[in-house]
Formats: structure tokens, sequence, C-alpha cells
């Protein structure tokens, strides 16, 4: 099984402004990430995402109503809005069992910033895909949220999405 971190940050390593606007992700960008996700068929993200998500009817959008989606909460009373296709985790380790369980050999963990760190810090990716948007803001929400953990990285590939947008592509050193 291969764990895959997929995000689109700023220069300065921010992946959304304080009052989460992501309107600054290019459409390149955005095509490269579904992309990867629909070729994968499931994604993982945090409960703070999830809700992002369904506001801005991204589901619909973006056409990820039939990838299979484990939003990782503490809440154990949250209500998802497609239980067919969508599933809840109390932990990183139990949404990975979750998606392993269907028989995916690949699996996106794909923000935000929160849930990012929680897997990082468990150990358990395998490998990092940045694309990195030609824009630098002085506040908003990071990458990975702070907290206690290092790790190092062996570059695999450096690409460029657009004439502005380059993606780094990296293997975890375990
Ligand atoms: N640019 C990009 O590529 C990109 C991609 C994705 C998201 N984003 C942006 O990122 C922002 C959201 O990031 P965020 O850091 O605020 O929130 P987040 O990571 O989406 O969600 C955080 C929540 O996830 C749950 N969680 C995380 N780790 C957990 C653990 N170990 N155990 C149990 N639950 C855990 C908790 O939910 P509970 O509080 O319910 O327990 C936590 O409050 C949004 O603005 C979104 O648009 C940007």
């Amino acid at each position: 099984m291969k764990v895959i971190l997929y995000m689109a940050p700023t220069v300065n390593g921010f992946i959304a402004k304080e009052d989460d606007d992501t309107t600054w992700v290019t459409e390149t960008e955005w095509e490269s990430y579904s992309g990867m996700i629909k070729k994968a068929g499931n994604m993982i993200i945090g409960r703070r995402t999830y809700e992002i998500m369904l506001k801005n009817d991204e589901f619909n959008r973006s056409q990820f109503n039939q990838i299979k989606t484990v939003v990782v909460t503490d809440d154990a009373s949250l209500q998802v809005h497609n239980p067919e296709f969508i599933f809840t985790a109390k932990s990183p380790r139990e949404a990975l069992g979750i998606l392993r369980n269907q028989g995916f050999e690949t699996i996106m963990v794909c923000g935000g910033g929160g849930l990012n760190a929680s897997f990082l810090k468990e150990g358990l990716v395998n490998e990092i895909y940045l694309d990195i948007e030609p824009v630098i803001f002085g506040k908003g929400i990071r990458l990975f949220a702070e907290g206690d953990f290092e790790t190092k990285l062996e570059l695999l590939e450096v690409k460029n999405l657009s004439k502005n947008e380059i993606q780094l592509y990296y293997k975890i050193i375990k």
C-alpha cells in the first residue's frame, strides 16, 4: 500500500488564507490534483476540509461523488452527506484501514494542514506531491499544522505544471 499526500501550497507554505479562501489555486493545479484523486478513487480529508468542500459544492463540481472519501474526526456524531461513499474515522490509521479493506493500493491524503500533520507525526506517508502556487500571503493555514515531528525527504522529480507553477515530488525517507 502506498500513501500519497498531495497539496497545493503557496511559495511560503500556506494552503488557504485565514478565511479558508483557496481561489488563488489555479485551474491547471486543480486538474492535476483532482485527476490524481480520481485515478486513485479515494481520498482522506480532515473534518474542516470536508465541511468546506460541502459548503462549496465541491463533491458535485469536481465529480468527486464516486470517490471513496474518509473524513477524519473526533466527532462521533458527524453525519456525512453520502454514506455510500463517505466514511468517518477517528484516526489516520483507522482511515487507512477502511480504504485498505476496500482493496485500494494507492491512498491519497488530501489535507488540510491539521490532517497532514497527523499523518506525518505517525509516519504514515510514503510520498508527497506539492504543486507550488506562485503567490505569497502573510497569514493563513499552514501546509502542516504545528507539531512535534521531523520528516526527511528525497526529491524524486521536479516538473513544470505551467509556466508559473512547479510540482515537487518527494519520497519520504523512513
Ligand atoms: N491548497 C490545498 O491544497 C488544500 C487542500 C485541502 C484543504 N485545503 C484547505 O485547508 C484548510 C483546512 O485545513 P485545517 O488544518 O484547518 O483543517 P483539516 O486538516 O481539514 O481538519 C482538521 C480536523 O481534522 C480532524 N483531525 C485531524 N487530525 C486528526 C486526528 N489525528 N484524529 C482525529 N481527528 C483528526 C479534526 O476534526 P475534529 O475537530 O472534528 O475532531 C481536526 O479538527 C481549508 O481552508 C481547506 O480549504 C487546502
